[in-house]
């Protein structure tokens, strides 16, 4: 392994990637940049095996599936500010470098009495990436409080500012996630309120509060705290065990089919769809009534607590658990003709 820096960045040669996944499979790339200055950017990109479409942006590799080594360049972001941009007294527009901890940016938001993130709490990875999916968890997507995403576009080699109208945010879905090989996202902007709404519709956070003493006019960080727990129970922690969060999008199918799905199946959970002709299924279910759940196949497997989230027990490597999650679509779809499509972004191999 050879190393060389630059002003604003170090270059790694064929770095390993292994820990730098939470799948924690083995994996290498011939050139891993960690760039410490977004400033450096534009002589990065400058150079042509940068500029390749191969380059991957690496965040903390906690939604990837690394199913080969990387083809190209690898580059991290590892940025780290986080500046009050405005303050009109009861909303604040923050703005965060994409290389910052994700749930360290929810607590530092919520230490300084700025509300809108709680449900949040706890997603791995980087603020950079929360954009990338639109992270959204406990009926809250993180595009609801983006204000604007900061970016270098690749293809016209400038630095952008996207307002959050034209980043086309939907359920686990955005302009960067369609075009994978463009935007750099280099920070992200916030608007986040001084007043507290609370969101508590989603299923368990009113009973957690409940359990926690909490129910009576829970402060935003009570409900973070809600949130912890119960990720704490239902996911399994990818430094225990190597996973990457749900493996597979809940897929959203026309309304009438869901209603005939659900004639056949009455137990078929049925969630708000993006409109009022759609419904979001629950992949965890179809899954765990295809007998997946808990179920290994050598190191590759599905997790006992969480039927959407694909674990590794220790030595699968990538190709292994794509060929795992090949066979639960073909199973689901065999079973109930819904075709579930994986979230985790794969490198190495296509779905
Ligand atoms: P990476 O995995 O490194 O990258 C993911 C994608 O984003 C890749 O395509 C990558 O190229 C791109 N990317 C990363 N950084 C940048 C950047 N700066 N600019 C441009 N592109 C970039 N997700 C949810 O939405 N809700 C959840 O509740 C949730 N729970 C999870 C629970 C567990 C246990 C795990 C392991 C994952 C979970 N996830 C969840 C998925 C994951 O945490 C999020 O998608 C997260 O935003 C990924 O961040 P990352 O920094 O690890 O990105
Ligand atoms: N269920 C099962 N079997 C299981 C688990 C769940 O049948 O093993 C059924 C239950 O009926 C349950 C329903 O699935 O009510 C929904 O489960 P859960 O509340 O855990 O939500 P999910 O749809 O499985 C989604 C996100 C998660 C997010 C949670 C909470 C997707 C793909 N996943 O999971 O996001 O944390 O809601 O909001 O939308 C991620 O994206 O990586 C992720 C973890």
């Amino acid at each position: 392994m050879n190393a060389a820096s630059g002003n604003g960045y170090r270059i790694v040669e064929n770095a390993r990637l292994d820990a730098r996944n939470t799948f924690g499979v083995p994996a290498r790339a011939p050139l891993l940049v960690e760039v410490t200055d977004a400033a450096a950017l534009p002589e990065l990109f400058g150079y042509a095996m940068l500029r390749a479409p191969s380059t991957l942006i690496l965040g903390g590799g906690s939604n990837l599936l690394l199913a080969g080594d990387a083809p190209g360049a690898v580059l991290a972001l590892e940025t780290r500010r986080i500046e009050r941009l405005r303050d009109d007294g009861s909303n604040v527009i923050l703005r965060a470098d994409a290389g910052v901890v994700w749930h360290d940016f929810v607590l530092w938001a919520l230490g300084h009495g700025l509300c809108g993130l709680e449900n949040l709490a706890l997603i791995p990875g980087t603020v950079g990436a929360a954009p990338i999916q639109n992270i959204g968890a406990y009926g809250v997507e993180v595009g609801e409080h983006i204000h604007a995403v900061e970016a270098f576009d690749r293809q016209q080699h400038a630095t952008v500012r996207l307002a959050a109208a034209a980043c086309a945010f939907g359920y686990r879905d955005s302009l960067f996630k369609r075009q994978p090989d463009r935007y750099l996202v280099t920070a992200v902007e916030f608007n986040l309120s001084r007043t507290f709404v609370p969101r508590l519709g989603y299923a368990g956070i009113g009973e957690e509060l409940r359990a926690m003493g909490m129910a009576e006019a829970p402060r935003a960080a009570q409900v973070a705290e809600a949130v912890i727990r119960i990720r704490r129970r239902k996911l399994p922690d990818p430094a225990i065990v190597g996973n990457a969060g749900s493996f597979f999008k809940n897929p959203i199918v026309p309304l009438a089919r869901a209603e005939a799905l659900q004639s056949q199946f009455p137990a078929l959970p049925l969630f708000a769809g993006s409109d009022t002709g759609s419904r979001k299924l629950s992949a965890a279910w179809l899954i765990d009534q295809c007998g997946f759940k808990g179920r290994r196949d050598g190191d590759a497997g599905v997790s006992a607590e969480h039927a959407l989230v694909l674990v590794n027990h220790g030595h699968a490597t990538g190709l292994q658990l794509l060929a795992l999650a090949r066979r639960i679509a073909e199973a689901v779809q065999a079973r109930f003709g819904v075709a579930i499509e994986p979230e985790p972004r794969i490198i190495g191999a296509t779905w």
